[in-house]
């Protein structure tokens, strides 16, 4: 793929053009197009078949190739997520009328701050599709977009949104390969690959080794399993480590497959667990765009990967475990595995003494009932931290909303009988429990962020950016953070 800026519109196989409402009613603001494109997109708007209200996209055949019109509505109500998801359709769905190339028109639009970031995102997500699997028929369109052009181009913005795009396609890509594929010994293979291709450090703790260090809630986890679990530590140090501004660490649970275990889940429910692991792929997402954008701070990430199997070797409701910080849980279900998993992992993180921690686990189903597919539970135990956040996912285009870390009844119910804490609450307020309980192994005074991404994790249809499948939900927002600081 390349972009080149504008010189002459010739030879180019499709125009895209994003109008809000009010460039629809004062022709004006298209002044600065070229005099073709003008005429043909004016006698549209007074025909009447365009206005640019949202959601209104039209493909206009032209002698050679096609127009691409896309409404943005209101001006006011258009921001930067709406037009890379605009740009993201376009560019698509021109790739799929077999269009070489596109010129892509963006002055009228330069009081909005980011555009060629937003274009470099677009142009890099938009030919992504999961379909290695599938048959290459006559059916099948190929993606044959390979170059755009644009009359706003900033290089560096650009490449940085290629950027963060390839890290969501990296993460994207592992988290919708199905569990007979992606175990937690293949995950681990994927993240020494990816440490050895980007010049990045990974350890890779095996079952001996787990058990050496006390690892043992993702033993238990990954005990039903013939697949055995891993801890997997990748590491970016900048060239100057001793020099590094901060030092964080991102936690990923990665349940290669989440079948609940013995305590085993309806069919229904378990369909799509094998993007149970995305927390742990958004992590290396993330590491891999860090490697390429080498940021003055030191990052680490965990991945802690287990398969949820039920079997003679599972393990049980009732048992009691001690985690990595010598807490001891009783196992009241076996299906709330990922926040065991992430416990031993978050002790683990929190022993290097890092400024941040951020994890990231499709965690509950309570907060995908929440909160919906489209927006993510943030949990924070600081008010800078989670503002940063806040920032930062406007910026991304990602949706969080900020729950409680502090409900003294929930706290209440943690305690058990017979150990420390249960693993599992009732169902009112599931991912309130969850977030608490991860906190108990959250080491003092570090700024810690939980991001339950259950439900945003998966898109169950194509949608700007996101193609179906895999969305990789988190890792946006986690990059513009990184970049802030
Ligand atoms: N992986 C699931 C949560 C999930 C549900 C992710 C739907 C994506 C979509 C998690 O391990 C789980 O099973 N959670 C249980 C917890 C309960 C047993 C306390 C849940 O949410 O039902
Ligand atoms: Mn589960
Ligand atoms: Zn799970």
């Amino acid at each position: 793929m390349q972009i080149k800026h504008i010189e002459s519109y010739a030879q180019i196989d499709s125009q895209v053009l994003l109008l809000t409402e009010e460039d629809c009613e004062n022709l004006s603001s298209l002044n600065g197009l070229d005099s073709n494109l003008r005429d043909i997109t004016e006698s549209i708007i007074k025909r009447k078949d365009f206005d640019g209200k949202k959601g209104k996209n039209l493909r206009v055949p032209l002698i050679e190739g096609n127009l691409y019109l896309i409404g943005l509505g209101k001006k006011k109500k258009c921001n930067l997520n709406l037009i890379r998801d605009s740009l993201a359709w376009a560019l698509r769905t021109a790739g799929r009328n077999h269009a070489k190339n596109a010129a892509v028109n963006l002055s009228h639009l330069k009081s909005f701050d980011g555009l060629s970031f937003a274009l470099g995102e677009a142009f890099g997500l938009c030919g992504y599709v999961f379909d290695k699997y599938k048959k290459k028929d006559e059916h099948y369109e190929p993606f044959a977009l390979t170059e755009i052009y644009s009359d706003l181009y900033e290089p560096e913005e650009f490449s940085r949104g290629l950027i963060f795009a390839e890290a969501q396609i990296y993460s994207r890509e592992l988290a919708n390969e199905p569990g007979c594929v992606i175990n937690p010994e293949s995950l681990a293979q994927e993240a020494e690959k990816l440490a050895e291709k980007c010049g990045l450090e990974c350890e890779v703790w095996n079952e001996e080794r787990l058990r050496a260090e006390n690892m043992n809630a993702l033993l238990a986890v990954g005990s039903g399993s013939k697949n055995p679990p891993r801890l997997i530590h990748i590491t970016y140090k900048p060239v100057n480590a001793e020099k590094a501004t901060k030092k964080i660490a991102f936690v990923g649970k990665g349940i290669t497959f989440d079948s609940g275990g013995l305590d085993i889940k309806p069919d229904n429910y378990m369909l799509t667990m094998k993007g149970d692991k995305t927390g742990a792929c958004n992590v290396l997402g993330i590491m891999k765009a860090v490697a390429e954008l080498k940021p003055n701070i030191e990052v680490h990430g965990f991945l802690s990967s287990a398969e949820n199997m039920p079997s003679g070797s599972s393990y049980r409701p009732d048992d009691i475990i001690r985690a990595r910080n010598g807490k001891t849980i009783e196992i009241n279900n076996t299906d709330a595995e990922g926040r065991l998993v992430l416990a031993d992992a978050l002790c683990l993180a929190s022993e290097l003494k890092p400024d941040v921690i951020i994890d990231m686990a499709t965690l509950t189903g309570a907060c995908a009932v929440a909160l919906g597919n489209w927006r993510a539970g943030l949990f924070v135990n600081d008010d800078d931290l989670a503002e940063k956040l806040l920032h930062s996912s406007e910026r991304s285009g990602e949706a969080y909303w900020r729950m409680p870390l502090e409900d003294e009844h929930i706290s209440e119910s943690l305690k058990s009988p017979f150990a420390d804490l249960v693993n599992a609450g009732n169902r009112y307020g599931g991912a309130i429990f969850a977030a608490l309980f991860l906190k108990e192994f959250v080491g003092e005074n570090i700024s810690w962020a939980h991001m339950d991404i259950a439900g945003t994790d998966f898109r169950d249809k194509e949608y700007g950016i996101y193609s179906k499948g895999a969305s990789a939900f988190g890792v946006r927002t986690c990059l513009e953070y990184i970049m802030s600081l």
